[in-house]
């Protein structure tokens, strides 16, 4: 589109990510404090605003959308959420996706599926039930296991994302790719990122994926795979199991340069980059329903977007205070 959204690096902004809660039912410890401090509940967009919102960013050429949180399934209205999204695929939305931990999955699949959405990305770092347990602190497996079974069978194509904790779950990692094989997911392997406090050293379970790389490299042949999501990831087709294998590298190769993306939170605050805390404010402009001022907040979004992250594993403190759980990545 003639005003489509572009940054002052030019990179053209296609992809929002929206935030639908930042509260969760899991407490997983790269990402959240044991007691965290959710939004409080009148500060959120209903669900009507954050439609109306989509439709703004539609309007100005975002083709995807990834509804995340916190847990998006525990958003109350979330599936009336996805259907009004729903109705604008084809109408200049290409896709509506989710990411999930998967929990409430075996209760929503179906609606999400009738709804129009084709993927999802289910969080999973472990499949040993007390490691589940460890790393989520209150997950409990079969549940998240039942929910991926009823996904599959409603129709959603299936990407798992594992987030590489060294002594934790790097052990697993061979053992997970070959299950997604198995099942037919796709698995993508992530590093962890210095967002917000939480009760622990981040950098003492730090995995780079650069290693797990040539270590996977060993044994199976991993052809770079034209395939593109979208989002950060590179991928590969991992020739003997026929799986796709994707790897988000936010520390060891920096992907910023890419970027086209944007992400909004739960209260309809947007920031131009999850490593920044560079934001503006949208709410009240959406309800006050005036069109030159949310065009000139937009401005100055795209104006002040960062050029990169500087996340950095050896920094004492995270890049930003905010915890993933506001953005959703
Ligand atoms: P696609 O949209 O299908 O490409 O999915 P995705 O893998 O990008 O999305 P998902 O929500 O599953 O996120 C996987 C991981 O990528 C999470 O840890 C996100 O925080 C991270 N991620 C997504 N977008 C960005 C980004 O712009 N910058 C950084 N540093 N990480 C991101
Ligand atoms: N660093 C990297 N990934 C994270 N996630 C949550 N917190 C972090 C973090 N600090 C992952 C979740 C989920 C995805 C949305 O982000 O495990 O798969
Ligand atoms: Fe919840 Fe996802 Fe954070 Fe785990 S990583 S606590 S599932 S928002």
């Amino acid at each position: 589109a003639s005003d489509g959204l572009i940054d002052s690096f030019g990179r053209h902004i296609s992809y929002v990510r929206m935030s639908v809660t930042d509260r969760c039912d899991l407490r997983c410890r790269y990402c959240m404090a044991e007691k965290m401090e959710f939004l409080p509940r009148r500060d959120l967009l209903s669900i009507e605003e954050i439609v109306a919102l989509a439709d703004i960013f539609i309007a100005r050429g975002v083709r995807r959308i990834r509804l995340t949180g916190g847990e998006p399934l525990v958003r109350r209205g979330i599936i009336h959420l996805v259907d009004a999204l729903g109705t604008r695929i084809g109408q200049g939305l290409d896709e509506v996706t989710l990411t999930t931990n998967g929990t409430q999955l075996a209760r929503f699949a179906a609606d999400l599926f009738a709804g129009g959405v084709r993927r999802i990305n289910v969080s999973l770092d472990s499949r040993d039930p007390a490691r589940f347990r460890h790393i989520t602190r209150r997950g409990d497996l079969t549940q998240v296991l039942a929910g991926i079974q009823a996904a599959a069978k409603a129709g959603l194509a299936i990407k798992i994302n594992m987030v590489g904790l060294k002594g934790i779950n790097d052990d697993e990692i061979e053992d997970m790719l070959r299950w997604c094989a198995g099942e037919g997911h796709g698995l993508t392997l992530i590093e962890t990122m210095p967002l917000g406090e939480v009760e622990e050293d981040r950098s003492a379970y730090y995995l780079p994926l650069d290693a797990v790389k040539r270590g996977l490299e060993q044994e199976y042949t991993l052809v770079p795979s034209l395939h593109r999501s979208g989002g950060p990831a590179r991928y590969f087709d991992v020739t003997e199991l026929g799986v796709r294998l994707g790897l988000i590298t936010p520390l060891t190769e920096n992907f910023c340069a890419g970027c086209n993306r944007i992400r909004i939170a739960a209260t309809g605050t947007v920031y131009g980059c999850l490593g920044h805390d560079q934001k503006v404010e949208l709410r009240e402009a959406l309800r006050e329903g005036g069109e030159a001022e949310m065009k000139r907040l937009l401005d100055d979004l795209l104006a002040g977007k960062p050029r990169r992250h500087d996340f950095s594993i050896a920094a004492r403190a995270p890049a930003v205070a905010r915890h993933m759980n506001v953005t959703g990545g």
